[in-house]
């Protein structure tokens, strides 16, 4: 088969990976790639936010199956363009990608179907929102409706400073993406991420995976893409797990489909859970990253022909899929200063030698390499150094004894990645 991928983060490095030890691979196109992804295919300049080139592309390769990272442009209707062409493509159409494009669509669409989540108002003007905000107790949970690159979230304690927040968001501060707001009741719980793979019709559960959003150790500075995660996800064992396909994912591929809008590629939910069960967050419509590489570190079957049956609706023919028993752990390493603006460029040393030492994988999420083969950092997060382990522990210790042998003063990472899992 021959197969596209689109994006060039750390999550598309470990989607490539995998996907390069398929038996029936026989070429990737990497839209736009990376140097360290050239490795598993030809890596081609189109951005992966670049629907029109993407499209492009696609007509003229050929591809049997597009396989698609990032979310910008499945809600910018890559996937539906690709259609046109009848090209397959592993993600949601335009109109299934409203369940992470619209946060308004998505509380919406869970009252509808009654899917368990945190109350909420949608707003659009300053009197609606400080007036929903008086009745709320605190913490207040603001949310944009739209996409804003994971940092249209704020939660503050304090009613003013909410009020604020509110005026500032619909003023125009992510600008359409802030023209209407979701304010929500504050769950508390233990977060988890469940990811589905779904045609349609059928869903398969992945294992879960949880992440550290906060920038700084102890959980402690500005939140991220996500500083580093582990799976499984100890409070998604099988019995939660089964919850929370029966609460919440079903419901909700039965509603998109009814909906018009049947959902295919990977849903990728975000959950509290507490003694009451589990409660959708948001839901995202992609792999998460790193996420994605830890899943793909664990998973042990295929991951080709499960897309490819993801895209033409045969989920439900495909054998179930084998997963290392093993615990799985992924440490970002990031320009000092992301989540805010960074230096590009700093060199990079050490990475033959810890990409050496004992189950680790690095995957690349923002570097580039010189003429002369230096790798340089080439963003806000440029590592994410992965390992497995008997046990998480370990998994987490193989990580970071890899990342010492990184030499890279500009860079940091956070060195408590599992201490939440591993001291409960
Ligand atoms: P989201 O982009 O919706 O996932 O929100 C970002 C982060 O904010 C989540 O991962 C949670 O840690 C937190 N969060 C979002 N909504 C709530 C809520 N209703 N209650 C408590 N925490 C929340
Ligand atoms: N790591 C969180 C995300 O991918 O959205």
């Amino acid at each position: 088969m021959k197969i596209m991928l689109v994006g060039n983060g750390g999550r598309e490095h470990a989607l490539a990976w995998k996907l390069s030890q398929s038996p029936i691979l026989r070429e990737m196109i990497l839209a736009p790639g990376s140097d360290a992804m050239a490795v598993y295919g030809r890596c081609v300049a189109v951005a992966a936010d670049d629907v029109a080139g993407l499209v492009q592309l696609a007509a003229l390769e050929q591809p049997d199956l597009v396989v698609i990272g990032p979310e910008v442009a499945l809600a910018a209707g890559l996937v539906d363009q690709l259609a046109e062409l009848e090209i397959l493509a592993f993600g949601p159409s335009a109109a299934a990608a409203k369940l992470e494009a619209s946060k308004a669509f998505t509380k919406d669409f869970c009252q509808r179907h009654n899917i368990p989540t945190a109350r909420s108002k949608t707003v659009a003007t300053d009197m609606a929102a400080h007036a929903y905000l008086e009745t709320l107790p605190g913490p207040y949970v603001l949310k944009a409706d739209g996409l804003a690159a994971g940092k249209g979230v704020v939660i503050t304690d304090e009613l003013a400073a909410a009020k604020q927040a509110a005026s500032d968001m619909l003023g125009g501060q992510f600008g359409a993406a802030s023209a209407k707001l979701v304010i929500e009741e504050f769950l508390s719980g233990e977060e988890a991420s469940l990811f589905v793979l779904c045609d349609g019709t059928s869903a398969v559960p992945l294992v879960g995976a949880q992440d550290h959003k906060r920038a700084f150790d102890d959980d402690q500075g500005p939140n991220t893409g996500g500083m580093g995660c582990y799976s499984p996800a100890p409070v998604l064992d099988a019995l939660m797990t089964a919850k929370v396909m029966d609460e919440i994912i079903t419901p909700t591929l039965r509603g998109m489909k009814q909906e018009g809008a049947p959902f295919v590629g990977v849903l990728y939910a975000g959950l509290m859970i507490d003694q009451t069960g589990p409660k959708l967050i948001e839901y995202n419509v992609r792999f998460g990253d790193p996420e994605a590489q830890v899943l793909m570190r664990r998973l042990q079957s295929d991951l080709l022909p499960v897309l490819l049956a993801c895209a033409n609706g045969s989920l439900a023919d495909v054998p179930a899929l084998h997963w290392d028993e093993r615990p799985a752990a992924c440490v970002v390493m990031a320009t000092k200063g992301y989540p805010g603006k960074v230096e590009k460029g700093s060199k990079i040393s050490g990475l033959e030698r810890a990409a050496a030492t004992s189950n680790v994988e690095i995957f690349h999420a923002g570097t580039k390499q010189d003429e002369t083969g230096q790798w340089l950092a080439n963003g806000g997060r440029v590592l994410n150094i992965s390992a497995m382990g008997d046990d998480l522990a370990e998994a987490v210790n193989h990580c970071y004894a890899a990342v010492d042998l990184i030499d890279w003063p500009e860079g940091f990472c956070r060195r408590d990645i599992g201490r939440r899992a591993l001291t409960n």
